[in-house]
């Protein structure tokens, strides 16, 4: 089967305010504003060596999250549907990113989670053609039910997992391609990835995880060697790059943009 070939990328430059980013992380420190930018703009060409274009979006002070632009929207193969994310802070961040989508795709493939039904795009893994939803302190069941019928119109599918101990499903999960899943903490024994072939990934390099494939390449967080190597190990040609600023404010490779 032919991999989907991915053409484009919206990032948002991290805002002055990201120091103020919600944290489960702070014993890691504040984050450093000018190697946060420096960080970014690494991340930007690590996505451009895949060989997609990248829309870089301008900052948004009134939102310290707003970098985090996977959380507001999931890109679909028919669509894109605008979260209506969990957390107050960042719920305006729906708001910012519809220009943006409009840019790509017509208003009828568009589509909107509403109220009291929550949702980050964090939560959300696509393997194959169904969504793996977390449902987290972010994305509650209603959520997860607006979000399984429209992508069921689709003829796509999701299913629920529980998330209890992190921020999003993709923190401790995230799929390879070929079968296989890095998984950390509380999914290893979760039944809905049995079946997968799993690197269970150390609890001490549990950020590295969260990597992305794209294009035939993957990116991952530098610093996680075990990572690094089991993909090694698996034939994958791999990018590193540094995140460590965005990880003081739970944000992983995956977070910092949307890939369709
Ligand atoms: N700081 C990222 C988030 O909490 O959504």
């Amino acid at each position: 089967m032919n991999e989907y070939r991915y053409q484009h990328c919206i990032v948002r430059t991290p805002s002055h305010s990201c120091l103020e980013g919600i944290t489960t992380s702070a014993f890691l420190g504040k984050v450093d504003y000018e190697n946060a930018i420096r960080q970014h703009e690494a991340y930007i060409r690590a996505l451009e060596q895949t060989g997609v274009r990248v829309k870089v979006l301008p900052a948004r002070e009134e939102f310290p999250d707003s970098c985090f632009v996977e959380d507001v929207a999931v890109i679909t193969p028919y669509g894109a549907i605008v979260t209506n994310p969990g957390a107050p802070s960042r719920n305006g961040e729906k708001e910012a990113i519809i220009p943006a989508l409009k840019e790509f795709f017509p208003e009828e493939k568009i589509y909107y989670l509403q109220n009291p039904g929550t949702m980050d795009g964090g939560d959300v893994l696509l393997i194959e053609n169904c969504y793996y939803v977390g449902i987290s302190r972010r994305t509650n069941v209603d959520g997860f039910c607006q979000f399984r019928e429209i992508v069921r119109g689709f003829g796509m599918d999701a299913v629920a997992v529980p998330v209890t101990d992190i921020l999003h499903l993709k923190t401790g999960v995230v799929y390879v391609g070929e079968g296989r899943v890095l998984i950390s903490g509380e999914f290893i024994r979760r039944p809905e990835f049995d079946g997968f072939e799993k690197f269970e990934v150390p609890e001490e390099e549990a950020y590295g995880a969260n990597i992305i494939r794209m294009n035939g390449k993957i990116i991952v967080a530098s610093g996680y060697p075990s990572v690094s190597r089991k993909l090694r190990e698996w034939g994958y040609d791999i990018i590193e790059t540094d995140t460590s600023e965005y990880k003081k404010i739970d944000g992983g490779l995956t977070c910092l943009s949307l890939r369709f």
